[in-house]
């Protein structure tokens, strides 16, 4: 599942002059792992055991059993019919990640860094999370494989998640409030690695294809089952590939999972959505690729939102897993490099989809994946009806239920 080396190397790994077998991290001038002293050797322990055990068949086996027994894979892939007619235009498929057990591509994840710490003998794991999708998934995980497991959240995301922290707990993991700065998913990134920090034998489970090598291409990996199965479920319904794949970025590990095995398929356009918020002032969104410029957060290189002084600015999105003012790094790569297009949506434009999947399919997504419906929402009137649309619907949207309920009242 995890071996990559039987598909030719990607623009990514082309760019890396030392090729896939020794890949240093860094996509083009981004990424690196970019750590203080007390880091470097945990960071390169988990690098090295990546390496070691990406490809073992042990390993690999045990994953690919838990993604199918555990996790539910394969996830569907659906032919929105009556959405397709409302909007006129192409053809919209959605992957269906929200069926995922716990409701949310995360799990890909974090089953597999769970299983790497296991072999590492590791016995405590901590996490960041923003929506709750990513601590959920990592309490589920850590319960499973008899794991000590703490996740950092932010103080306004344990707010607008409530029903989230309680799975988490249910889950025997404990949930810290984050309530510095502006007690975000920034702020709960801070926390744990501070945590981890002073305690280098905790295993820093990562959410999103953010942070030091090995975190960017390790969660690409895991994540990139996505796209694999996408790209043959569409070959087995449609006998051609799609003209665009869109997901939402925030981090951006769905939208690396559902991109990185399309990557050498030129014809695929590649669109990945950003929270546009309520505008382009700073502080209105968290569209880091889009309004950002390079530069380093969290371990590594990559787009981020700063204000006039330098700092990291604050950040605003509807949904609590985009609001991040950074993104990964191979995200800046691929907007460099003109693979893949950014853009943004709006709150607003996220809602209206939301309610627009809600009564045309039956289906109530997440308000992240949202994003990228909105943007089929703009982009389908006006293309060929032989088109075809790829969305990777990260997440569904029953953690988003309270959210969206008080905004009606
Ligand atoms: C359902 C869902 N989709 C998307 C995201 C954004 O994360 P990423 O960009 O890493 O996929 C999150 C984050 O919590 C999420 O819960």
């Amino acid at each position: 599942m995890l071996n990559e080396t039987s598909r030719p190397a990607t623009e990514t790994e082309k760019a890396t002059p030392a090729g896939p077998a020794a890949f240093s991290g860094h996509f083009g001038r981004f990424g690196g792992s970019h750590v203080p002293p007390e880091l470097a050797a945990t960071v390169a322990a988990i690098a090295a055991a990546y390496e070691r055990y990406k490809d073992e068949a042990g390993f690999r086996a045990e994953f690919d059993c838990y993604l199918t027994h555990w996790v539910g894979r394969e996830t569907p892939l659906f032919h929105a019919a009556n959405l397709s007619r409302e909007l006129g235009g192409a053809k919209i498929y959605l992957k269906r990640e929200d069926l995922n057990h716990l409701g949310a591509h995360k799990v890909n994840n974090t089953i597999g860094q769970a299983l790497l710490a296991k072999r590492m003998g590791k016995t405590r794991i901590i996490a960041e999370t923003g929506a709750g999708q990513h601590g959920v998934a990592t309490a589920a995980a850590a319960a499973l494989l008899g794991l000590e497991c703490t996740v950092y959240m932010g103080a306004l995301d344990v707010d607008r998640q409530r029903l989230n922290v309680e799975r988490m707990r249910m889950l025997g993991s404990a949930v810290v409030s984050v309530t510095s700065g502006g007690a975000g998913l920034k702020e709960a990134v801070d926390e744990a690695l501070r945590v981890w920090m002073a305690d280098p034998d905790i295993f820093y489970v990562i959410g999103s294809v953010v942070g030091p090598h090995p975190y960017p291409v390790m969660v690409r990996d895991f994540q990139s089952v996505i796209g694999r199965e996408a790209r043959r479920q569409i070959l087995a319904a449609e006998g051609r590939l799609p003209d665009y794949c869109l997901a939402c970025v925030g981090g951006g590990s769905n939208a690396m999972g559902l991109f990185h095995p399309f990557m050498e398929d030129s014809e695929v356009k590649l669109m990945g959505v950003e929270p546009g918020g309520r505008g382009a002032g700073l502080g209105e969104h968290a569209a880091s690729l889009t309004h950002g410029a390079p530069g380093l957060l969290h371990g590594s290189f990559s787009y981020l939102l700063r204000d006039a002084a330098g700092e990291v600015a604050p950040v605003h999105s509807i949904s609590a897993g985009l609001d991040y003012p950074g993104v990964g790094p191979e995200h800046s790569f691929l907007k460099e490099s003109g693979r893949a297009e950014y853009v943004t949506i709006s709150d607003a434009e996220a809602l209206a989809a939301f309610r627009l999947l809600c009564r045309s399919e039956g289906i109530i997504p997440a308000l992240e994946s949202s994003h990228a419906l909105a943007q089929a929402v703009k982009l389908s009137p006006g293309l060929p009806g032989d088109n075809i649309i790829l969305i990777g619907l990260s997440g569904r949207g029953d953690k988003d239920m309270a959210q969206i309920t008080a905004m009606q009242a």
